[in-house]
């Protein structure tokens, strides 16, 4: 599907909007080769979506949970479901991938509006849009502030891992929105962005949203980043999360681990950057995080071609928990909390102790 595009560069792309009754997603998989969009009007293309990753990232994924079920509601319309299938099919979206909390959060928040009819529901996750674009800038400012309180070194060096931009937003971006909110501020050197094997989200999205922007970044493979850190490349590292638990311990891309360890021995901060809508005050800690175990196929492959020989089994965890000893802070729309400090994580969702 064709949807006319932004012909600036550094206009805001739009990985998730909703049009003519459709949900409508930027096709992450084919980028930055080719800028086609899927248009979803039914649940199977929906999780179809959510599952390929043709939209990915926390907040992303939560406005398509609570888009995803005006989705469904609109197709029980036609096929005449009833509330049990109805509710089955919400489930499903619900559950589509299950590491990311946003996803539930998004569905889950507009689910008791299913009985007033559709509008409520888009007018709610219109709603959560408008939020999550607040959010991001807040965090941003808030971060960006945060680093150079803390950061001598002018102007800074910066790892990231994945991608966490426009693209896994509903626009400005979380860790990307603080760098880019640094750029707007003179204060970016390079942007070191790690590949993020297997599904390159550094390589192909992060580096193309700082193309886009005119932020200086060097793509470098998963594998380079303790050492960039050990060498004193790199002045702090900042990184989005899929899920933060009520101790702060932080889920988020496969290798976030890592880098927090080489950031812990190199002495520089390691900042997580996420809305409230990340946090999950229902799980206690990181041990109670389902991490999404993808087909092994994915990392036995290189560009659709067998790398592994026959017989090597790939295995292929999605994400890993960083937990709160190795986080220096996280930084949400709220609040900025550093696990060591005072302030506790429920502040990172406006709790006031
Ligand atoms: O598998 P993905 O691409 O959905 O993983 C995305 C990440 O790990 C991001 O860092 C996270 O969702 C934060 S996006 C602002």
């Amino acid at each position: 599907m064709s949807v006319p595009g932004p012909t600036d560069p550094r206009a805001v792309v739009r990985a998730v909007q909703w049009s003519d009754d459709t949900l409508v997603l930027l096709d992450q998989t084919l980028l930055p080769a080719r800028e086609e969009h899927v248009a979803c009007t039914d649940v199977d293309s929906v999780v179809d979506s959510v599952q390929r990753l043709v939209v990915r990232g926390a907040p992303a994924l939560g406005a398509v949970g609570a888009y995803g079920v005006a989705v469904a509601m609109l197709q029980a319309e036609r096929e005449d479901w009833g509330d049990d299938r109805l509710r089955r099919e919400i489930l499903r979206i619900r559950d589509a991938r299950p590491t990311a909390i946003n996803l539930a959060w998004g569905v889950d928040r507009v689910t008791p509006l299913v009985p007033a009819g559709v509008t409520a529901v888009l007018t709610e996750a219109h709603a959560i849009v408008g939020e999550d674009q607040a959010a991001n800038r807040e965090l941003s400012r808030r971060g960006a502030d945060w680093i150079l309180d803390r950061v001598e070194r002018r102007p800074v060096r910066v790892l990231t891992h994945c991608n966490t931009g426009d693209l896994a937003t509903t626009g400005w971006g979380t860790a990307l929105g603080i760098i880019r909110e640094l750029h707007d501020r003179g204060q970016v050197e390079m942007v070191y962005a790690d590949e993020t094997r297997p599904l390159l989200q550094g390589a192909r999205l992060t580096a193309w949203e700082c193309a886009r922007q005119g932020i200086p970044c060097r793509v470098q493979a998963d594998g380079a980043a303790a050492s960039t850190i050990l060498r004193g490349l790199v002045d702090v590292a900042i990184i989005g999360a899929d899920r933060i638990a009520r101790n702060g311990d932080t889920a988020n891309k496969i290798g976030s681990v890592g880098i927090a360890l080489a950031c812990h021995a190199a002495g520089i901060p390691f900042v997580v950057a996420a809305p409230s809508s990340t946090v999950d005050m229902a799980t206690p800690d990181g041990s109670h995080i389902e991490i999404e175990l993808r087909d092994g196929a994915e990392v036995t492959t290189y560009a659709g071609a067998r790398v592994a020989p026959e017989g090597a089994d790939g295995f292929n965890p999605a994400f890993d928990v960083t937990p709160a000893r190795y986080i220096s802070a996280v930084i949400s729309e709220c609040a900025v909390v550093e696990p060591d400090g005072v302030a506790p994580v429920g502040a990172l969702v406006g709790e006031r102790s």
